[in-house]
């Protein structure tokens, strides 16, 4: 959303479908709809929502771990589907992915050496001989001792393996990372070591950062930017500072009012909104008006688009005007 900055990485209409079969019947659902973001270099974009909104899908499509149906992804200037084979190699070692539970995204017969060493090798970042050296560096960046390289993963603990994690991500000095709720599977003590660490990386290497979190309350810490996800659509994308003080879509509300706040005298907000994410539960009008407390007669008959509410704001909802004030305290989670 810094209009001033030229984006490092664009989407302009992403769709992802999948096709789910229970017994005979074969049904559509859509899980990333129309989806168009901008990251601007060593910038954070928040992505959140509940669970199934098609946070992960939008992740798996950036990284190009899937391919999109429909829509174009433009990073540093060029559509990525243009490139040829070398030039999409070279994104591939720009891009890279930290996921939620770093056990199931290493090898588990592999030494933490071998871990950080394949990246390296598969992009020819270091000749066999340089690799240990490299390694020890790499394990260093991220908090890591030497000796950590002779371990195999079940020999550490869920911190260390997460750093193993985004050693593997940041040897091939990427450009940017999708970070798929990186902290969420660890424990309390250890997650705002792992956002300290990542945010240092961000600083010393110019990273940029797609962040993935239900955690409103990191996400006010660590975002520039913030994308609220429900049914695979984005319904507010608005500059941190925009979101937080004044967020103009009921669902973003919502989440605000449920998010669970830190400090133990403020209120631990009851769920503002009731229900779940239906998936394919609306075929007309807005796909979230069956769980909305403000919803009206035409809501059910057209679909809001995302408009502009101001630079730095874009909302998918008829009624957002009516939302233009601050968030009372009670709700805010700052
Ligand atoms: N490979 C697949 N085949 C069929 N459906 C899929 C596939 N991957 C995801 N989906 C469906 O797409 C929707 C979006 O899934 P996704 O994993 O992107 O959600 P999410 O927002 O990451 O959820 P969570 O917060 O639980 O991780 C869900 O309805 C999910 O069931
Ligand atoms: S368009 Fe209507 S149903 Fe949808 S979020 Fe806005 S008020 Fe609610
Ligand atoms: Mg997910």
């Amino acid at each position: 959303m810094s209009a001033s900055k030229a984006p490092l990485l664009s989407t302009r209409g992403l769709r992802k479908r999948y096709k789910l079969r229970g017994g005979n019947a074969v049904r559509q659902i859509t899980a990333v709809d129309d989806v168009s973001i901008q990251l601007a270099s060593g910038e954070t974009l928040a992505v959140v929502g509940e669970s199934g909104c098609g946070k992960s899908t939008l992740a798996k499509l950036i990284t190009q771990l899937e391919i999109p149906d429909e829509g174009e992804l433009v990073f540093d200037g060029r559509p990525v589907s243009t490139r040829s084979r070398r030039e999409r190699l070279a994104f591939r070692r720009d891009v890279q992915i930290v996921l939620q539970d770093p056990y199931g995204s290493l090898t588990p017969h592999f030494r933490v050496h071998t871990l950080v060493a394949e990246p390296l090798r598969i992009h020819r970042l270091a000749t066999p001989s340089k690799l240990p050296t490299r390694v020890a560096e790499i394990l260093e960046s991220v908090g890591l001792a030497p000796e950590i390289a002779g371990r195999f993963p079940h020999e550490l603990s869920g911190g260390q393996r997460q750093r193993v994690s985004i050693a593997r991500a940041i040897a091939t000095r990427p450009r940017l990372i999708v970070c798929d709720e990186p902290v969420s599977a660890l424990d309390v003590s250890v997650r705002s070591q792992i956002v300290n660490l990542l945010l240092d990386l961000q600083r010393e290497l110019g990273l940029s950062y797609l962040f993935i979190s239900h955690d409103l309350a990191l996400v006010d810490h660590i975002a520039d930017v913030v994308c609220v996800m429900y049914l695979g659509r984005i319904v507010e994308q608005a500059s941190a500072a925009a979101f937080f003080a004044a967020p103009r879509h009921p669902y973003s509300r919502a989440l605000i009012a449920s998010s669970p706040v830190p400090d133990p005298r403020r209120r631990h907000g009851a769920p503002a909104v009731h229900g779940e994410v239906e998936v394919g539960a609306t075929t007309s009008g807005c796909r979230f008006r069956n769980r909305c407390p403000m919803a009206l007669a035409k809501c059910a008959e057209t679909d809001p688009p995302l408009r502009v509410l101001a630079a730095d704001h874009l909302v998918a909802c008829h009624r957002a005007d009516e939302l233009g004030e601050p968030l009372p305290f009670a709700e805010q989670i700052r």
